[in-house]
């Protein structure tokens, strides 16, 4: 599992620690001197493949890959055959003649993990229900640029546990941080991904922990996460959710508990009022479009290293 071998990128288990080090380093060098890369993806064609709505997502690959000197071609799902029912295995061995690599944002996990089975391309998950991979390697970016590491650092995520808590549990262990997620009880991460990242945190040191309490779960935190209390796919569950969520907010009371240097991230889109204070998102720990900058550089580190 070293950088040479990584050929998709789906949970982010693709990476062991050091490949994840690797990655990380070479995002930041990217970052720091973007003309060096401006030829790296030179003649490759990349598919941004979209059945979800997307404004960082669509904007940070589409750039990543005009500024890597390679070819984004963006394609909605319902104006393809897949919309219309073209099994998946015929659309990506199709796509595998055509494009280098296929980045797509959709629904169930069970997706990608077909297009990775029947293609011959590298398949980039830009969202699905369970995971967003690509999210928390921009995430880990901005923690190990305020902090000057990941490793031994507290990340208390407040909220539902969907995509954005399995993936930083994943990321957090992978970096030997200690990931704290705090949800009602009805909304706790899924268990057998809370499993396989406690399983990779007990090989770094990290540590991954399902809480309830709010309060307790933001003590001494060095970040504070929140996303949205209904995702994209659960509009209708909106209203309900709003009240299975009261007491899970992110306000001014809960960073009064973190660490004095606390920062705030969210993956964004917001909804303040909701999981968020305006205060909070809009306050001095908030560094949101930092963290929204780093999905460029993150993503085009990933790209170089699929496709470079
Ligand atoms: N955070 C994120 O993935 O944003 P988009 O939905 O705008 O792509
Ligand atoms: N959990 C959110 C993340 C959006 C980037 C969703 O899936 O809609």
């Amino acid at each position: 599992k070293t950088m040479q071998q990584l050929k998709h990128f789906l949970t982010m288990t693709e990476l062991t620690p050091e490949a994840l080090t690797e990655l990380l380093a070479l995002a930041k060098d990217i970052k720091h001197q973007p003309s060096v890369y401006q030829n790296a993806l030179s003649h490759k064609k990349v598919a941004l493949l979209f059945e979800k709505a997307s404004t960082r997502t669509r904007l940070s690959f589409e750039v990543g890959v005009v500024e890597l000197g390679g070819h984004p071609i963006v394609l909605s799902g319902a104006d393809m055959q897949i919309g219309r029912g073209e099994p998946l295995s015929d659309t990506i061995q199709v796509m595998s003649r055509y494009v280098d690599a296929l980045m797509i944002r959709t629904f169930g996990h069970e997706i990608v993990d077909t297009l990775a089975a029947h293609g011959t391309i590298p398949i980039i998950n830009g969202l699905t229900d369970l995971h967003h991979p690509c999210q928390v390697l921009a995430d880990l970016l901005i923690i190990e640029e305020t902090f000057g590491t990941r490793s031994g650092k507290i990340l208390t995520y407040i909220g539902d546990g969907n995509n954005m808590a399995h993936s930083l549990m994943i990321g957090g262990a992978l970096s030997g941080m200690e990931v704290r997620i705090c949800a009602p009880e009805a909304y706790a991460p899924d268990p057998q991904i809370v499993h396989e990242a406690q399983v990779i945190a007990k090989e770094t040191g990290g540590n991954i922990i399902v809480m309830t309490d709010p309060e307790e779960a933001a003590s001494g935190a060095d970040v504070v996460y929140t996303d949205v209390f209904a995702s994209m796919g659960q509009e209708e569950e909106a209203t309900m959710r709003l009240q299975a969520f009261e007491g899970y907010q992110v306000n001014a009371n809960i960073m009064n508990q973190a660490n004095d240097k606390a920062i705030f991230l969210h993956c964004l889109p917001a909804h303040r009022g909701e999981e968020v204070t305006a205060d909070v998102i809009d306050g001095k720990q908030s560094v949101i479009f930092d963290q929204a900058e780093n999905r460029l550089h993150a993503q085009k580190a990933l790209l170089v290293t699929l496709l470079g």
